[in-house]
Formats: structure tokens, C-alpha cells, sequence
């Protein structure tokens, strides 16, 4: 029987790709962000639909499968309301709280065979995820959640996250990770390749290799830096006044650089800035440049993610790669549905 795939909440199709890349028909990706039609189009040969998921109805979302085909949804529905960073802030008024329960609905009604959510870990504390699972075992799916260390699946980035398989035809687990410690892939095998920029430079070659510039404040701190090291190495001019308060001593994941021999860590939509997490690269003095936190998320080197000669802004693609499924965790849930297809068959 042939099969084929809905992305809710698209983004610029890292989990699309990844699905493709093992040779899963992905039919079309939905996300509220039009800057993300044109990557997703581009690398992907899946349309985009420029919408709001909680606008859609089901019947909008099944006439994306062809006549015949087994419906697979995947969703990664917005993690904001649940990362670390906004744990006790009240989130009664974030629209995106209440886009889980949208796409378990969505689920209700389309009824596809199999869904996989993917989501930060600390989901599954919340009420909002309880709900989604009793609501996929009253509609009969077998629920397998699956705490994901992404360097144990070969990606060179310690992103941990959660991916949950429902299906209809019986339990669907994660492909067995293949990675030992001394496995992992490394930030020297993710980018050590690509030419040395400054900050503030733009490579000739691919316009998203392109670093932000530092002041003399930052130049001066990356180069007191030492890879996997913090600022409580630096003079004490250089520490930030913040930093020497007694409360945030501890605040060490900031202003570092990376390791080479070791994964990076988690990217976030803010991977451009040396002062927004340990983004430094591990010997030049400038923070990752676009391209290298693509690499990091695994998007293969040549993903287009803006039209020749558009405006490329920091932000802008910060947002959009930093939100990313990695590739390549994309290419071990398309494994993991193969062979759970092959099983039931
Ligand atoms: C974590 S990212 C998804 C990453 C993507 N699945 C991938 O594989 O790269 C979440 C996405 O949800 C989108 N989004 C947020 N609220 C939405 C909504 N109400 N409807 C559709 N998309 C939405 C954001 O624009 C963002 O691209």
C-alpha cells in the first residue's frame, strides 16, 4: 500500500527533508511563516501551504493525501511555551499553548495511521502532553514516546528531544541508536571544512557563511576564550557586569566557544551571537556563521534557504534554522516508520 506524509508546522522542511531523503513522499508542509515557503520548496518536492494549523480544518488537511494513499501526519508543534527558558512564566495568554491540543484534534477527525509529534522533553511534565496521549489511546493508536540524545543518531549538535510515535497497526519504535561516546559526530566533522571567515565577513562562495560582527568588547573576550572554557577564565575587565554578581557565577553557558572534537551544543535561533550560548567557533574569533549552524542541524551544504540576491538578515535565518528538525533526525523517524510499514505489512 503506498503512503505518503503531511508536515504540520513545516518550518523550512527539516524533517521533511530528512523523510524525503529516505525515500518517504512527503505531499505538503503547513506553517504560518512565509519565509519559510521558499525553502521548503526549493530543497523539497512538496508544496507549501502558507497557513495557520489551527485555522485548517480536517477535511483542508485530507485532501492533502491522495485517494488510497496511508495517511502519515508528523507535527512538531511550537516547543516556545515548554523550553527551559520560559519554565514558570505564565503562558495562559500564548496562543501557541493550546496548538498541541489543535493538532490532537486534527488527529480525531483525519484518524491518519500513523503520527509522529516531535517536541523538547520537558513536554511531557505538562498536562497539555497527558492529554494528547490519553487522546491518541482512546482513538486506538499504540503510544510510544522516545527521549532523543540527538549525537547518539550521528547528529553533531547535544540537542535532546522528544519524538512520539502513535500508529494504528502497532507499537512504533525509534530505529536503535548507533553511536557510542567516541562515535559522535564532531563540530570539526560538521564544519571544520569550510574557509575561514572574520567577524562581520561574508564569504564569496556561499553568501550564508557569513559571520556578525563584533565589538572591540567581544573581540577582545573570544579571543581570551578557550575552547569549551567560560568567562570566569577572562580578566576581570572583560567579565560582564552581570557576571559579577555573586547570583550569576553559575551562568556559564554563555560566551563560549566550541570544542572541535566534540558535538556542539543545542543551536537556537540565536546561534549568531558569541554572547547567546557557547556559539563562538572553536579557533576563529567570531560566533558560527549561518551556514556552519546549518551544517550543525545537518541540512545538506547546498540547502537554499533564500533567493538569489533577497536580503539576508541575521534574525531572519536565525529563526528559521535554529527552529529546525535536525535532517538527520528527520532521516531516523522516515527509518523508523519503513520498518515499522515492513513489519505490519
Ligand atoms: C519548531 S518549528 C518546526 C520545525 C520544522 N518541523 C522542521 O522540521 O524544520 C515550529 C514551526 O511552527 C510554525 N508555527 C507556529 N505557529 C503556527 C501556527 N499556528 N500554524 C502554522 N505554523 C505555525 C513556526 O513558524 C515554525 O516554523
Amino acid at each position: 500500500m503506498s503512503f505518503s506524509v503531511v508536515d504540520l508546522f513545516c518550518g523550512v522542511g527539516g524533517l521533511t527533508h530528512g523523510l524525503t531523503l529516505e525515500g518517504v513522499k512527503v505531499n505538503a508542509g503547513i506553517d504560518l511563516d512565509p519565509a519559510c515557503r521558499y525553502p521548503y520548496e526549493k530543497n523539497n518536492d512538496a508544496r507549501f501551504i502558507e497557513r495557520d494549523v489551527g485555522e485548517l480544518s480536517s477535511d483542508d488537511i485530507k485532501s492533502l493525501f491522495p485517494r488510497g494513499d496511508m495517511k502519515i501526519l508528523v507535527g512538531c508543534a511550537p516547543c516556545q511555551p515548554f523550553s527551559t527558558y520560559n519554565q514558570g512564566k505564565d503562558h495562559k495568554n500564548d496562543s501557541k499553548w493550546g496548538l498541541l491540543y489543535t493538532f490532537g484534534q486534527l488527529i480525531e477527525e483525519i484518524q491518519p495511521t500513523i503520527v509522529s509529534m516531535e517536541n523538547v522533553p520537558r513536554l511531557s511534565n505538562h498536562n497539555v502532553y497527558k492529554d494528547f496521549v490519553q487522546l491518541l489511546e482512546r482513538n486506538e493508536y499504540k503510544v510510544k514516546p522516545f527521549n532523543v540524545y540527538c549525537p547518539k543518531y550521528g547528529i553533531p549538535q547535544t540537542r535532546k528531544r522528544l519524538v512520539l510515535f502513535a500508529s494504528k497497526l502497532g507499537e512504533l519504535d525509534i530505529l536503535p541508536s548507533f553511536c557510542d561516546p567516541n562515535q559522535y559526530s564532531t563540530v570539526r566533522q560538521a564544519i571544520g571544512h569550510l574557509e575561514p571567515l572574520q567577524a562581520g565577513e561574508v564569504s564569496t562562495k556561499d553568501s550564508l557563511h557569513r559571520a556578525r560582527n563584533l565589538s572591540t568588547l567581544n573581540l577582545n573576550r573570544i579571543r581570551a576564550s578557550r575552547p569549551g572554557g567560560s568567562w570566569r577564565e577572562w580578566d576581570k575587565d572583560l567579565i560582564a557586569d552581570c557576571h559579577k554578581k555573586e547570583t550569576c557565577r553559575t551562568f556559564t553557558s554563555v560566551y563560549g566557544r566550541m570544542e572541535w572534537d566534540k558535538p556542539s551544543p543545542t543551536m537556537t535561533t540565536l546561534f549568531h551571537g558569541f554572547g547567546n550560548g557557547r556559539f563562538g567557533h572553536p579557533e576563529q574569533d567570531r560566533a558560527i556563521s549561518i551556514r556552519e549552524a546549518a551544517l550543525i542541524q545537518s541540512f545538506p551544504e547546498d540547502y537554499e534557504f533564500v533567493e538569489k540576491d533577497s536580503a539576508i538578515t541575521f534574525m531572519k535565518l536565525g529563526r528559521l534554522i535554529g527552529n529546525a528538525v535536525p535532517v538527520n533526525l528527520g532521516k531516523v523517524i522516515a527509518q523508523s516508520i519503513i520498518k515499522h510499514l515492513e513489519t505490519y505489512s
